[in-house]
């Protein structure tokens, strides 16, 4: 399973890479609009030395044609460094630069995935990772768990090495819907670890341990 941070912010990617095994980060223009006007490019790169270049960054392209794609990934990819994926929307433009991209060996992730048609053809334009958008499609009453298993089949069926990053939610049961539907990464706002990390019944059992712990030993002993 791979875990990555859907963020672009600095103090939440120091924080979250220091104690949790996250092995990227991901952004969108929507996401990296939350942290006001930056120095994109400083900023990525301020990322980049944050979490190394074992975990993988994710960049999307801005433009929406054909040639204004592929010079967005050039840009990115001089800017920043050689190894980021460049994420690219699955339309018409982006499947075409999505195929030129592999053509020059370059990291892709095909994103804005609602269909299981759109994964189909950018599993076989070889993207690396394709990103299904979960909680945008059960708002269309498109069923991301099947659509999500159904990818993880042709994968298998075509033997390719695309994995699936799932993307776009709202809560933790739907990141473990994905992972358990066939997704072998997916990519999430610090705000889902944290509700899944804040539960009462894991405060309440810690509490309970530590009063346990504190009748036999005394208030406010511990092991060492
Ligand atoms: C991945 O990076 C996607 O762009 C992102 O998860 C979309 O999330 P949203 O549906 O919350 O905008």
């Amino acid at each position: 399973m791979e875990f990555m941070l859907d963020t672009a912010n600095i103090t939440d990617i120091k924080k979250f890479t220091d104690y949790l095994p996250i092995s990227g980060v991901t952004s969108n223009p929507s996401i990296v609009k939350k942290e006001g006007k930056i120095d994109f490019f400083q900023h990525m790169k301020d990322i980049r030395s944050i979490i190394g270049e074992h975990r993988s960054l994710h960049v999307q392209v801005v433009a929406t044609d054909y040639e204004g794609i592929i010079q967005d990934a050039e840009t990115i990819l001089t800017k920043i460094d050689q190894k980021v994926f460049i994420k690219i929307p699955v339309n018409e433009p982006g499947l075409k630069a999505i195929k030129e991209l592999k053509r020059r060996g370059v990291n892709v992730t095909a994103t804005a995935i609602y269909t299981k048609f759109q994964a189909y053809l950018a599993i076989a334009a070889g993207a690396d990772y394709i990103a299904p958008y979960f909680n945008r499609m059960e708002n269309l009453n498109i069923d991301p768990r099947e659509a999500i298993f159904e990818m993880a089949e042709e994968i298998a069926r075509t033997k390719s090495e695309t994995k699936i990053l799932a993307a776009s939610f709202k809560n933790v049961g739907q990141v473990n819907a994905a992972l358990e539907n066939g997704s072998q990464a997916a990519t999430m706002g610090v705000d889902i670890i944290q509700q899944a990390l804040a539960m009462p019944s894991i405060a309440q059992a810690v509490s309970d341990f530590t009063g346990d712990w504190e009748v036999i030993f005394g208030e406010g002993t511990t092991i060492t």
